[in-house]
């Protein structure tokens, strides 16, 4: 039995080729291609790690009553979520819960799981990973009659395309899936992260109507707090889903370790770490957004997020193989979904240094 075998191809891989050209550049490549964080872990944050280092017994999968209040305080703030009774529960990272949830929901063959036409490809795995069917929709008018539909993924901001789906539309989307009996699993990583406009988390009243049936919302402490190395994520929402998932985690051992618990405590109270590196990716979407308009590119949505979603209107592979030319690596828009085939998508996570350099090249070719 080869379950890989029934994974879509590991996308990655299939970049090697550019990324040996964008290697080959005299002054090194700037590779801007998978979204990893590259500015400091915030001191307050690797000092709670430190402080908890001393840690021989089992941490508890609910998580600590520190690191579950520390999350209730944050989805209030940051969410809007006032609700007494809200779940919540740490996860390994989000892509772990990302890969996993349709497995801790129940759901196999014969199931329906709706993702966004194109999307972070997880989305896809973990659904397949149980053998459900996958169905790629950006309406739900699109879906048709199909029945059996048990889990929704909307993302907003989107990645890639840095897209924000406004309260109307995460509100029909609520609605058509409670009639429905399906969960909506909103991946709100890039929360924080709104440009042009201010994103909405589903765990708003104004989305949910103030109740948290069938709901779960998915935050990272990667991006906001670089904590990518840490794998530090969170679920909240519905008390009766969050509790189903942490019954079947508890079993399975998915069990945030303790050192980290601390140390998300400590971020999620940090507003001012995660204010300046906020300020950080400004300041450099800023300079590669107008580099990348000077040299020609059009680019798409991206008014939130960690990418810009760029396109020179052509095969998206033929742009990726254009700027490794010129020493820069991006991700290929048909990695999220066959509709990308026209977009690359471009990371803001690199250094100032790097960021100018590539601002520089694409000047030069323009
Ligand atoms: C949309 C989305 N969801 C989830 C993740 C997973 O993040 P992590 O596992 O670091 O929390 C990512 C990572 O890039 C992402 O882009």
């Amino acid at each position: 039995m080869r379950v890989s075998a029934t994974l879509p191809d590991f996308p990655w891989d299939l970049l090697e080729p550019a990324k040996a050209v964008a290697a080959g550049h005299p002054d090194g490549i700037v590779d801007l291609s998978i979204g990893t964080p590259v500015d400091p872990v915030p001191a307050v944050v690797r000092e709670a790690l430190c402080a908890a280092a001393d840690a021989p017994g089992y941490p508890l999968t609910a998580g600590t009553p520190a690191v579950r209040s520390a999350i209730r305080r944050w989805v209030a703030r940051a969410c809007g979520a006032t609700f007494d009774d809200i779940g919540v529960l740490p996860t390994i990272g989000s892509k772990e819960l990302v890969g996993g949830l349709p497995a801790q929901l129940g759901l196999g063959a014969g199931d329906v799981v709706v993702i966004p036409p194109v999307c972070y490809p997880t989305y896809e795995v973990g659904a397949r990973l149980t053998g459900a069917k996958v169905m790629r929709a950006d309406s739900l008018v699109s879906l048709g009659p199909a029945t059996n539909i048990k889990l929704i993924w909307v993302n907003s901001p989107a990645n890639p395309s840095g897209r924000v789906l406004p309260p109307a539309h995460l509100r029909k989307v609520v609605d058509w899936a409670r009639e429905r009996g399906a969960v909506v699993a909103s991946d709100e990583c890039y929360l924080t992260l709104g440009w042009e406009v201010e994103p909405t988390s589903i765990l708003s009243p104004s989305v949910n109507g103030g109740s948290l049936d069938g709901l779960l919302a998915v935050h990272s402490l990667s991006k906001r707090s670089n904590l990518a190395g840490y794998r530090a994520g969170f679920v909240a929402g519905d008390p009766a889903l969050v509790g189903e998932l942490l019954a079947v985690r508890k079993h399975a051992g998915m069990i945030v370790p303790q050192p980290v618990q601390a140390a998300m405590v400590a971020a999620l109270d940090d507003e001012t770490s995660a204010t300046e590196q906020r300020t950080r990716y400004a300041a450099r979407r800023g300079v590669l957004r107008e580099a990348l308009e000077k040299a020609g590119f059009a680019i798409s949505h991206s008014e939130a997020g960690l990418y810009l979603w760029a396109s020179r209107d052509e095969d998206c592979w033929s742009t990726v193989e254009h700027l490794a030319q010129l020493g820069i690596l991006v991700a290929p828009g048909t990695f999220y979904g066959p509709t990308g085939e026209r977009h690359v998508r471009v990371a803001l996570t690199a250094t100032d240094e790097r960021i100018a350099a590539a601002a520089e090249r694409l000047a030069s070719a323009a």
